[in-house]
């Protein structure tokens, strides 16, 4: 098995879990990317797992609520030149050889992101077919995320998960409390100065950390990425303390920020953690709805 990533174990020491950082891979001429075979896939995904909107939407805006465009998905990818559209095939590890393609990726990733976040799991992956000139919004996410550039060019501005002048408490809260579906993050102007900026071209990535905001512009090509998505054991827990949060606040209690007392947090997971462990109530722990 050919190796698939390029990743500085000096950067990714530095960086990982909070910060953005690039990394490089080999999968530029995959044939797992080439159209014809994005179009095979497409059949053998359930229709849910198929969204595309119009790119045509400003940096704040929510392409869910934007007009169709009116073509079909299968459309949407053999015409992404001219759709002005932007399309993702979610858990493409569905499919055999996609999950092989994921997993070997992933497996490059474990063995440097264990030590740091142990209870690496949950191996995703996703690919967005962007038209020339169409822009992702404003947004987060809830996994660890190597988003990859196979195909154009796309400018990534990504922002720091925690600063809490960009992204407040119950902004987060209410990610989470939506058992986190990627709902409309307010954008301001004046963030702009804090972005992390990436050019993302053939043959780089960036790093992009859980709940860190990043709104995405390709340029003048057709653009193809392949992101590939985890979990770790921290992350599911500030998932839980997170929307436990988010239930004291319905109840009008204000609750102390996750991270502010680990002594607080300690006892909150104390009581929720074995919730989550029995299901039997609220459905704690993140899900599979990775938007972008
Ligand atoms: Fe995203």
């Amino acid at each position: 098995m050919s190796q698939k990533l390029i990743i500085d174990t000096k950067a990714f020491e530095a960086q990982y879990p909070d910060k953005p950082f690039y990394v490089k891979h080999n999968l530029c001429n995959h044939p797992l990317f080439k159209i014809e075979r994005l179009l095979e896939l497409l059949k053998v995904l359930p229709e849910h797992k198929v969204d595309y909107y119009t790119g045509k939407v400003g940096v704040n805006e929510d392409k869910k609520k934007a007009p169709p465009t009116g073509l079909t998905a299968e459309e949407t990818i053999s015409q992404i030149k001219s759709a002005q559209s932007w399309l993702v095939l979610k858990n493409v590890e569905r499919d055999p050889e996609y999950r092989q393609l994921v997993e070997d990726c992933l497996n490059e990733v474990a063995p440097l992101a264990q030590p740091i976040s142990p209870g690496v799991k949950q191996y995703e992956g996703w690919i967005f077919l962007t038209s020339p000139g169409s822009l992702t919004p404003y947004h987060l996410d809830p996994e660890h995320n190597f988003l990859l550039q196979i195909r154009g060019k796309k400018q990534c501005y990504v922002f720091d998960a925690n600063d809490r002048d960009l992204l407040s408490e119950e902004e987060i809260e209410n990610f989470y409390a939506r058992f986190g579906v990627v709902g409309k993050l307010e954008f301001n102007e004046r963030y702009q100065d804090k972005a992390y900026s990436y050019m993302m071209e053939p043959g780089n990535g960036v790093f992009v950390p859980v709940n860190a905001p990043h709104w995405l512009q390709v340029q003048d090509d057709i653009s193809i990425s392949f992101s590939i998505t985890y979990y770790s054991k921290d992350v599911y827990r500030r998932t839980r303390l997170f929307r436990f949060n988010s239930q004291l606040r319905k109840m009008g209690i204000t609750p102390s920020p996750y991270g502010q007392s680990p002594t607080r947090d300690a006892i909150k997971d104390a009581f929720i953690a074995p919730i989550q462990n029995t299901k039997k109530l609220f459905g704690f722990g993140p899900k599979k709805n990775q938007q972008y």
